[in-house]
């Protein structure tokens, strides 16, 4: 797939404290001269302090709207607000074709995940205070946008079933027979932090060697490998398999230990470090037939 975001930079809307609670020029445009009144009544409503954020727009498929560009909405501050929070107002109050994914809006779902002032975060769980302003937010890097802030999941969704994400059995008992499959408390704790994956995708486009390897697992599926290649109760044929699967080409050597998968998840996964355990286990593994 390729990395089609749109370079945002030149497409700037231009800055104007008079647009307070508004839209872009551009955007105005399109839906005619009555929303700017509405608009500019709206803003002058607002009373307290605001948060200025800048927000990437593009729809492929309205005329006139193809053209990447940043739109600006001053929004009510509220202690306790998330970036999150902050785009649904714009979107509920000044413009309800601003389109995103949102589901749980407490780091559960994994949709919310944008690029926020220069990095990737989950937006619920990001607050406003914490954030310089104006807040700039932008669709996550190196995926195709589809719609404003939405980008294109199904390559990061394909990698992660590359690796099998569901647990294997080398002998299932008969469904008469099934026993509940007991792990033991060291092993938890080993492959506790790996199980918190969301599937946001903050760690792939993250990744300056997934950016140029289209090919490559990326840290959320080699670590979703890792949850399973390090469950003992799969047993070592399964392991095997798991580690045939990421020592191919585009599998764990790729990654080149720049940590910056580690540092944008929001579940605080040690990613760089699972994918070190993994070279040594694959090491490991071909050692035995030498
Ligand atoms: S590993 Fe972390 S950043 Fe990557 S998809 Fe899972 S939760 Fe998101
Ligand atoms: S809305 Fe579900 S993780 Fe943010």
């Amino acid at each position: 797939m390729s990395t089609q975001q749109a370079e945002p930079e030149s497409q700037e809307a231009p800055e104007d404290p008079a647009m307070k609670g508004a839209e872009s020029p551009a955007a105005e445009e399109q839906k005619g001269g009555g929303m700017v009144d509405e608009h500019a009544e709206k803003a002058a409503e607002l009373e307290g302090e605001t948060v200025h954020i800048k927000v990437f727009r593009y729809d492929p498929e309205v005329e006139g709207k193809q053209e990447p560009r940043f739109d600006d909405f001053h929004v009510p501050f509220e202690k306790g607000m998330t970036v999150l929070d902050s785009v649904m107002y714009a979107r509920d109050e000044y413009d309800s074709s601003l389109t995103f994914r949102h589901s749980c809006r407490q780091a559960v779902c994994g949709s919310d995940a944008f690029f926020v002032n220069g990095k990737q975060r989950l937006g619920c769980k990001t607050q406003i205070s914490d954030l310089e302003q104006p807040v700039r937010i932008e669709p996550l890097p190196h995926q195709e946008v589809v719609k404003d802030l939405v980008v294109d999941m199904d390559h990061f969704y394909d990698q992660m079933h590359t690796v099998e994400p569901y647990f294997q059995d080398e002998d299932t008992p008969p469904v008469d027979d099934l026993e509940e499959q007991r792990q033991s408390q060291e092993n938890r704790e080993k492959i506790k932090m790996s199980s918190r994956c969301i599937w946001c995708g903050a760690c792939m486009s993250s990744c300056n060697i997934a950016a140029g390897d289209n090919e490559y697992l990326g840290p959320a599926a080699i670590n979703k490998a890792y949850k399973f290649a390090m469950d003992d109760r799969e047993g070592e044929e399964i392991k095997e398999h798991r580690l045939r699967i990421l020592e191919q080409e585009h599998g764990v050597w790729r990654c080149q230990t720049q940590f910056s998968c580690t540092e944008v998840c929001p579940k605080d996964i040690p990613l760089t470090e699972h994918i070190q355990e993994l070279k040594r286990e694959a090491v490991k593994k071909n050692l035995k037939f030498w």
